[in-house]
């Protein structure tokens, strides 16, 4: 502060609880100590607060802290933050340690100036440049100090690499087909969440807006970082830890968590816009049997609706629909279909006709119903920010269930339009208060998914399967994503790993691309490297748009056949392993996808590899994503490796040259893990699991596997099992250490370097027993 001219001095406090409310001269700003590692910060404002979209419930836990005042300032101590407040409306947060996480920047922004004259401007637009808009709306902002070794991560599905450094982002969820670059600013997403890592100490900022909002983070200054809004309201949540994993969980205990998905979902999906008949979708189910290529969905794409209206079977084309769907069921197949919200106008088709009815579509300025242009022609939106409106798309759900559909796929609610944008005038509702297209546009996707989640939770009392493309902070409760409309570019297989580890530190751990690319044409390198990196992406799913080249697994011959298969054969091996991480990252807020930062901040090399990733710690995956490599650098972090093909080991903290011949994808198993290892399946069938098998890489080990019947929600009242299986000094354990699920697995293998060592349940003493 010194050399600072101070122009709003503080003038009292007052507590309240854990809200501390800073009373200035002009305006106040409120604190509240949510937990000892998050603080809320809120800056009164001309509008008065509305509900969060994305924190459900209070969040505030009774937590231990002192308040006083300094001087000038208030300080508020908790266990693990020293939150100064100074006049001026200034805030600084240290860790607990004295180190800076968040300081307020105390100098003037220097907005950047393009050097161009209008003339200029009208040449190079001219030719089709653009010249990116330095204009954004600043009815809120705030202005962080930038460290010079700062790192930034999060921040949802933006596009390029991994380090947000350098970079500016916009929140308004857009539909663009044209292949993302990184001078995209925007795409499907908003999640307004930055992890930071300063040196080794990583914080979290959530800026609790649903406004278009905008993020430079370096690009204007070297100084300073900035968000601003076009809300006036500032609210945001800065949040301390010690690592990493602790930031994400904070984030995660407010906004929620991705809870435990049924386990056919992690099976391999085959989708294409679209497969248009019954015939083809048969074709498919029995090509992927006949060539041995373990799947579990099949997705039908808009092309089984009657003339694009949602919640309608072109009979057609699918004559049989519900006996195609349970026959398909018997062959270990589950359909799950896309349903868009633009509703086709149209008088004579029932959801339009009730909807007008029971007034459920979003308005224009004058109160008549806004229509705009999608897939369906002339088409209405419903207002998805109310609870009726949720309740009546839910019990429209039904239409589907009834027909045997396990999972829908919520398409083009960003909301896309085709006419145009929505303009801002519309009026959107707010549960019951009217707001606007510019509050409610990124929650959009947000609220259509929770709608569709209550229809499937209330029609099969299944987990519900849906996976939403436009989503807002905490959507992860409802949906699982995808990454929208990539193409069949070698950059964007690149990019995959950046987008989805970065989606995964921003709450969504349940995600995926179209593998081989949505748009363009694939090639049979391409899709094989695609397969080969994706592998353990949460969501596996194939697709691509219509008019494209095939991708089906098969569509290349070979080799590239027999490399698919060997990926998806190892997937379903490895099943239980990304169960096992879903059940754990339901309680942490871990993802599945992590980038090698995540678990070694304070490594430096890792805070910027942008081609490897960890699937939880104890595998990483160093996959290829170019062309004509067949060789690759791979940096191991701390401790030992084990090469999942070859079993030879290596030292961490070093770089090593791994082959990679097209038909290998480089693996490695952390030294001292225990890999749950499941017989093969060409589906999942959760009653026929009685074995697995754990296989030591190293000499000892600890692993606790959960298992259930992957299904419903039974697991809430403890219907499920825990194992602890353990190898110590020679010692082989297997422990049932919680008993709920009826179905333990009859016999478990322990594989310490191809020496097995079974156990098997002895079911009147509820135990396992080494067999002789
Ligand atoms: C959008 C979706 C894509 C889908 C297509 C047709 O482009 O992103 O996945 O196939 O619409 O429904």
């Amino acid at each position: 502060m010194r050399g600072h001219l101070i122009l709003n001095y503080i003038k009292s406090f007052q507590v309240n609880n854990q809200k501390v409310t800073i009373q200035y001269e002009k305006g106040n700003i409120q604190a509240t100590i949510m937990r000892s590692d998050i603080v809320r910060v809120v800056f009164d404002s001309k509008t008065s607060p509305t509900h969060s979209y994305a924190i459900e419930n209070e969040k505030t836990e009774k937590t231990d802290y002192k308040v006083e005042k300094k001087a000038n300032t208030i300080v508020i101590t908790t266990d693990l933050l020293n939150i100064i407040i100074y006049p001026d409306k200034y805030i600084d947060v240290y860790n607990h340690a004295g180190e800076p996480l968040v300081l307020d920047y105390r100098g003037s922004r220097k907005k950047m100036v393009r050097d161009l004259s209008d003339q200029q401007t009208q040449l190079v637009v001219a030719e089709g440049h653009a010249i990116d808009s330095l204009v954004h709306s600043t009815n809120s902002q705030a202005v962080k100090v930038l460290h010079q070794n700062e790192h930034f991560y999060g921040l949802g599905d933006k596009t390029g690499f991994l380090d947000k450094r350098g970079y500016v982002y916009d929140n308004w969820n857009t539909d663009d087909p044209s292949p993302q670059v990184e001078s995209f600013t925007r795409l499907y997403k908003t999640v307004p969440f930055l992890v930071g890592l300063n040196e080794n100490r990583p914080f979290g900022l959530f800026f609790d807006s649903t406004f278009p909002s905008h993020f430079d983070l370096g690009k204007e200054s070297n100084d300073y970082y900035v968000y601003t809004s076009s809300d006036d309201m500032l609210d945001y949540y800065i949040i301390g830890g010690s690592d990493m994993s602790d930031v994400i969980g904070a984030y995660t205990y407010l906004t929620g968590r991705t809870p435990l998905p049924q386990k056919w979902t992690l099976g391999y999906q085959q989708s294409r816009w679209s497969y248009e008949s019954e015939e083809q979708v048969n074709y498919i189910a029995n090509k992927m049997r006949k060539n041995k290529l373990p799947c579990d969905v099949i997705h039908l794409d808009i092309d089984y609706m009657n003339g694009f209206r949602v919640f309608t079977v072109n009979k057609a084309n699918f004559p049989k629909f519900s006996s195609l769907i349970k026959r398909l069921n018997l062959e270990g197949y589950k359909i799950v279909t896309i349903i868009d919200p633009g509703v086709k106008r149209d008088e004579d088709y029932s959801v339009y006709a009730d909807g007008i009815a029971s007034d459920m579509f979003v308005k224009d300025a004058v109160g008549k119903v806004y229509q705009n242009t999608v897939w369906p022609g002339d088409a209405v939106f419903p207002d998805f920010g109310r609870e009726k409106v949720r309740k009546w798309w839910a019990d429209n759900i039904k239409f589907l269930t009834d027909q045997g559909v396990c999972g829908v796929w919520n398409d083009m609610n960003e909301p896309a339009t085709f006419n145009g944008d929505i303009p801002s005038d519309v009026v959107f509702y707010d549960e019951l208060k009217p707001a606007t297209h510019l509050q409610m546009h990124n929650v959009y996707g947000h609220n259509m998914a929770r709608a569709t989640y209550r229809g499937l939770k209330e029609q099969t009392g299944a987990r519900p399967f849906v996976i939403s493309r436009a989503v807002y902070s905490g959507s992860q409760k409802y949906t699982t994503i995808w990454t929208g409309d990539n193409h069949s570019l070698w950059v964007h297989l690149q990019w995959m790993i950046p987008q989805l580890c970065n989606l995964g530190l921003s709450g969504f751990g349940f995600s995926g691309t179209d593998i081989g690319g949505f748009g363009g044409d694939t090639t049979p390198e391409l899709l094989s490297r695609w397969i080969e990196a994706a592998i353990f992406s949460p969501l596996l799913r194939n697709h691509s748009t219509i008019g494209s080249r095939a991708q089906e697994p098969w569509s290349f011959g070979e080799p590239t056949l027999s490399i698919y298969r060997k990926y998806l054969e190892l997937r379903y091996h490895l099943l239980d392993y990304l169960y096992d991480l879903f059940a754990q990252g339901s309680q942490t807020g871990l993802p599945i996808m992590r980038p090698l930062v995540l678990h070694y901040a304070d490594d430096e090399n890792t805070r910027t590899i942008n081609d490897e990733y960890l699937v939880g710690e104890n595998i990483l995956v160093a996959p290829i994503v170019m062309p004509g490599i067949k060789k690759r650098l791979v940096y191991l972090p701390k401790g030992q490796w084990y090469d999942f093909w070859t079993n030879h080991m290596y030292i961490g903290q070093q770089t090593y040259v791994i082959d990679a011949p097209i038909e290998k994808l480089p693996l490695f198993v952390k030294g001292g893990t225990l890999l749950p290892w499941r017989p093969l399946t060409q589906s999942v069938n959760v009653t026929s699991e009685n074995t697995i098998t754990f296989k030591l890489y190293g000499n000892s080990g600890l692993y606790e596997h959960y298992q259930d019947n992957g299904l419903d929600f039974k697991y809430e009242n403890g219907e499920y099992n825990l194992y602890e299986i353990s190898v110590h000094n020679s010692i082989l354990r297997v422990e049932l250490t919680h008993f709920g699920y009826e179905l333990p697995y009859t016999k478990i293998t322990i594989d310490k370097n191809g020496s097995t060592t079974d156990f098997l349940w002895e079911a009147n003493n509820k135990k396992y027993h080494l067999s002789n």
